[in-house]
């Protein structure tokens, strides 16, 4: 239907005869002629048409957003009227034809970008939200980084294998959605949370490279950085360890920055888990700014100040956020000091004590006058902290205190998504435990089939309660710009390692048995080792793409809670289809608050 792409067209196509289609953008009717953005796939040109010249009288019926197909020549502009903004804005197309391929109503927002909409809007008419710039940009960038990826990983030795939707439950943590079996009445399937089981298997059934662009299924709080549909770079690798699967997604991953950004990204950083949570109170670190956070440990060992005598006492410098000569216009007022104290104790610290720094060292606080001069020097010089600076304070249990200021150096320094280039780093020696639960059980912090680290096997055996959440394991995350961009491990190959471990997790032999047997049975005949990631393929391309919420690189995304302004869904089913199914819907106790998208 046509010969060229809109916008495509340039000076050096001047007197060319072009045929093109696409949407009318924008119309501009100057009574006798009438000016015509015309929009397709590749961009806008400028179209003029003369309705007085038979046959293209539809020059004034046309509105936004008609479907039209144009045939004409490209001629400079006139002198005045070249329009820098546009990459065609040197040409236009006179028409000698004009072919209406569809009308169209009013959109429900204007497509130009320019032009805010509202979310749920947009989503409602998503095919019209689709043909703005934003989405044509994101959506093609993801195009760009899948294939990217996928070169990458082929080009390493990796076969792309389909694993199946429909399973039995997977042990990543979050809830499963479930699918009613017809055939079954009364039993369901889980829609995968990953298809970590099924590549286990794939190793065991001796594919040594694997990988899949693979859509998971969670159904979990949605956030800005959460879908209950979501795609994954998963991969899994036989006679491989950490850094093996460490060295190949990095590849696969600087391909992708690279094929979006036209560079290769800087060398990726690595920190250990514990330097991590030292350094910025964060297991995903964004190093895109500094304002770590400083041990005050020594600086207050033989303080007389009750409120620092804990485990530990640790602080962050915000820059020019004090009073006085240096502060700038980051000066925090005592109002905002008592939110960001509030902010503190919700997070779980007893408090926060702020000190602004004078000249000299002096400091003015609630706590100065508690704490002697040596230790005041010592604060400033521990700290860096130069006149009109601003140290904030906790203290408490260690890992309290590293969270409470890693949280609030986020508040306080966070640049926005396009600012600060792109910082890949890998964070590894994960504990192999989280937390205690109730009963003082470990909880996984990964999942139940991550290998322990060689040198933390025999803790295993000898450690109990809070010593075990000191057992490391070989367990790795990509964290980009302080968004968790995807996790990994070496898996426990063996079934006595993995039975001990269910042992200490509290999972039955046969709870075991029933949840895992089938990967457990795989162990039995000769499983290799192997070890996998998997990296979050919307979160990857959110920041590339310079976004804040991976729903504006999703093409049909839900609203944050969870519903498809598009298409309803969810909704109520046909009592037909639940009777075919063996269901019917127990009326519920409470009724929940209609959802509003
Ligand atoms: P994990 O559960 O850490 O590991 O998931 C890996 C990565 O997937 C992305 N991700 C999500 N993205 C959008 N919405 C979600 N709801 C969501 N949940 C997770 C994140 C995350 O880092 N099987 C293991 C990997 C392995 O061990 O090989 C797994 O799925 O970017």
């Amino acid at each position: 239907m046509r010969t060229r792409m809109a916008g495509e067209l340039r000076p050096s196509d001047e007197g060319t005869r072009v045929e093109l289609c696409g949407w009318i953008a924008s119309r501009r009717d100057h009574g006798g002629i009438v000016f015509l953005d015309l929009r397709d796939a590749s961009g806008v040109v400028q179209v003029v048409v003369d309705p007085s010249v038979a046959g293209l009288e539809a020059g004034h019926r046309v509105r936004n957003e008609w479907v039209v197909r144009v045939v004409g020549d490209v001629r400079a502009r006139p002198d005045g009227t070249v329009n820098p903004e546009l990459t065609t804005g040197e040409i236009e197309v006179a028409t000698e034809e004009l072919q209406v391929l569809n009308e169209a109503e009013p959109p429900p927002f204007p497509v130009d970008e320019r032009v805010e909409a509202d979310e749920v809007l947009r989503l409602r008419y998503r095919y019209v939200d689709l043909r703005r710039d934003r989405m044509q940009r994101n959506l093609r960038l993801r195009a760009t980084v899948n294939r990217a990826i996928r070169g990458a990983m082929d080009e390493q030795g990796f076969s792309e294998v389909e694993t199946p939707l429909l399973i039995a439950s997977t042990p990543e943590g979050a809830r499963d959605f479930v699918v009613p079996s017809r055939l079954q009445p009364g039993s369901f399937y889980a829609l995968p949370q990953s298809p970590q089981l099924f590549k286990q298997l794939l190793m065991v059934g001796g594919f040594d490279r694997y990988y899949q662009l693979a859509r998971c299924m969670r159904d979990e709080d949605l956030r800005a950085d959460r879908q209950f549909e979501f795609t994954q770079l998963d991969a899994e690798m036989s006679f491989a360890d950490g850094d093996d699967v460490i060295g190949v997604i990095t590849e696969a991953v600087a391909a992708a920055a690279e094929a979006v950004t036209g560079e290769a990204p800087a060398p990726f950083g690595r920190l250990t888990w514990h330097e991590a949570m030292e350094r910025y109170g964060s297991d995903k670190p964004d190093t895109r700014f500094g304002m770590e956070l400083v041990d005050l440990g020594e600086v207050f060992a033989a303080t007389e100040f009750r409120a620092f005598q804990q485990d530990a006492v640790k602080g962050i410098r915000v820059e020019g956020a004090g009073s006085g000569v240096g502060a700038g216009d980051a000066v925090m007022s005592r109002s905002q000091l008592d939110a960001l104290t509030d902010r503190a104790k919700k997070l779980g610290a007893a408090g926060l004590v702020w000190m602004r720094v004078g000249e000299h060292g002096a400091i003015d606080s609630p706590v100065a006058k508690f704490l002697s001069e040596a230790e005041q020097l010592a604060l400033v010089d521990a700290t860096g902290a130069e006149p009109g600076d601003l140290l904030l304070l906790v203290a408490g249990e260690r890992m309290l205190v590293n969270r409470v200021l890693g949280t609030l150096r986020l508040d306080l320094g966070r640049p926005p998504v396009t600012e600060g280039g792109l910082q890949f780093l890998w964070v590894v020696d994960f504990p192999l435990f989280e937390a205690l639960d109730d009963h003082g059980r470990p909880i996984p912090a990964h999942h139940p089939f991550t290998m322990p680290h060689a040198d933390d096997v025999s803790l295993l055996d000898s450690a109990t309660g809070e010593d075990l959440l000191k057992v490391r394991a070989q367990a790795y995350d990509l964290v980009l710009n302080g968004w968790e961009l995807g996790s990994g491990s070496v898996r426990i190959h063996r079934r006595d390692v993995q039975e001990r471990i269910f042992t200490l997790l509290g999972i039955s032999t046969e709870d075991a048995q029933a949840r895992f047997g089938f990967l457990l049975d795989a162990f039995r005949y000769g499983a290799p080792p192997h070890a996998g990631f998997a990296v979050g393929i919307d979160r990857l391309t959110a920041i590339l793409a310079g976004e804040e919420n991976i729903r504006e690189v999703i093409a049909f995304p839900k609203t944050q809670s969870g519903l498809d302004p598009l298409t309803g869904a969810p909704g109520p089913i046909d009592p037909a289809q639940l009777d075919e199914l063996g269901l019917q819907i127990a009326p519920r106790a409470k009724t929940p608050e209609p959802k509003t998208p």
